[in-house]
């Protein structure tokens, strides 16, 4: 179906967003209205985007619909995710995984990365032409993530399937059969994740998944959190971080002048991936709950009201980035919200970070020439997420 938003059609703000989010930016950078089909506020302009995730008063909430008993797996299962719980619950959760994703623990995965992306871009080398996602950002980011919570190598393949299901269902162009769709593929990501923690239980091993059990009673930590937080980690861990990649590629080959300005400056890659993060952001919308009527700027929200925060938009807003269309690996600074903000900001940044920059310096330095085949790509049916269907390059 397509709906009407603003004379555009969610086909055209899925293939290009930005033209939308300047508009209602232009009527207001806190926009009251039923866009995108839900109703509540739609926040584009930075400075308000900012101070909303500050506000505890703005609440994280499950992204579902009033349930039935159909979705229940998938709704059991969010409602013990750190990303979806408010103080003070959030904090217990989120101390015990955040020490396994500080800076100098991700650091020890560097050889372990760059080793993955060399292989899977050598594996293509008889091949002229490749498709990013599959060929080389999905098993790049899947195997990573695989490593670290200790899932076996040859079920890495099954994640790609899940993580597409889970993220439609959650996604405000969700349909009812997305989400029945969700909860199936919850229950399977709940029997596979219950076997491997039998299976670490019975003998650990060195990753998350064995470490978390073995902090299980220190931490409180029930059966259902220990799924929700593995089942968080590995979408997250697959999902966004395959878009920033491919995302972060996307941007490079369609300005080839800060391609060319990254070879003769290597030392620009880590300005370069956090200029791609805040023009192509993977993660477009979060969306918060107000838990009392607040002031803002003015405008009066009531409790209870919706809130969905544009982070694609704020993160192109006029107001905070000079030059916000323009793609520029120099900017500094270069304060974007693509990991969010707040007592949510995204527990990943450190390893997604790396795990771009190593991809595209791997690129960067191992292929001397490369190209899109097609002009324009094909972006997935999703207006909370920047996610490409596909982008076949051509290399030599
Ligand atoms: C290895 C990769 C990643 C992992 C393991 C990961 C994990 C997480 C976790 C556990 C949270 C919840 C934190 C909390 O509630 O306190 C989170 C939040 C978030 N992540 Fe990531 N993430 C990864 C990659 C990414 C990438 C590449 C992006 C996009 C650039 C991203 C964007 C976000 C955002 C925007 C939030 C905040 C959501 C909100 O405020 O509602 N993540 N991430």
């Amino acid at each position: 179906m397509i709906s009407q938003h603003m004379n555009r059609s969610t086909l055209d703000i899925v293939q290009n967003p930005y033209p939308f989010y300047e508009e209602i930016r232009s009527i207001h950078p806190v926009y009251k209205g039923n866009l995108l089909k839900y109703p509540g506020w739609y926040v584009t302009g930075y400075e308000e985007a900012v101070a909303i995730l500050k506000d505890d008063r703005f609440q994280t909430r499950i992204p579902l619909p009033e349930t039935t008993k159909k979705y229940e797996a998938l709704k059991d299962i969010q409602q013990h995710m750190m990303l979806f719980k408010n103080p003070p619950d959030h904090a217990r959760l989120r101390m015990l995984v955040s020490h396994h994703f500080t800076p100098h623990r991700i650091e020890k995965y560097r050889p372990f990365i760059e080793k993955i992306a060399k292989d899977l871009l050598n594996e293509t080398k008889n091949n002229k032409k490749i498709e990013v996602i599959s060929d080389f950002a999905y098993p790049l980011a899947s195997l990573v993530i695989a490593k670290i919570m200790g899932i076996p190598d040859d079920h890495t393949n099954i994640f790609r399937e899940w993580a597409l299901n889970l993220i439609q269902s959650i996604d405000l162009t969700r349909s009812r059969r997305s989400i029945v769709d969700g909860n199936k593929t919850t229950l399977k990501m709940l029997s596979f994740f219950k076997d491997l923690i039998h299976t670490r239980r019975q003998s650990p091993e060195n990753d998350l998944v064995s470490e978390l059990i073995q902090q299980e009673k220190d931490w409180k930590l029930t059966e259902e959190e220990l799924l929700a937080t593995s089942v968080l980690l590995v979408i997250a861990g697959h999902e966004t971080t395959v878009n920033l990649m491919s995302n972060s590629l996307y941007c490079f080959l369609t300005n080839p002048k800060a391609y060319h300005k990254l070879i003769e400056n290597p030392y620009l890659i880590e300005s370069s991936i956090e200029e791609c993060l805040r023009y192509e952001s993977p993660t477009q919308m979060v969306a918060r709950v107000a838990s009392s009527d607040v002031e803002l700027n003015k405008i009066q929200i009531k409790k209870g009201d919706h809130v969905y925060v544009l982070i694609g938009a704020a993160n192109r807003d006029p107001k905070q980035f000079s030059n916000a269309d323009v793609f520029d690996i120099t900017r500094h600074p270069n304060p974007h919200l693509a990991f969010g903000s707040g007592i949510h900001f995204c527990l990943g940044s450190t390893l997604a970070r790396l795990e771009a920059q190593i991809a595209i310096q791997t690129i960067l330095q191992n292929v001397e020439n490369i190209y899109l085949v097609t002009k324009e790509v094909k972006w997935r049916k999703l207006v909370g997420f920047r996610a490409m269907k596909e982008m076949q390059v051509h290399l030599d």
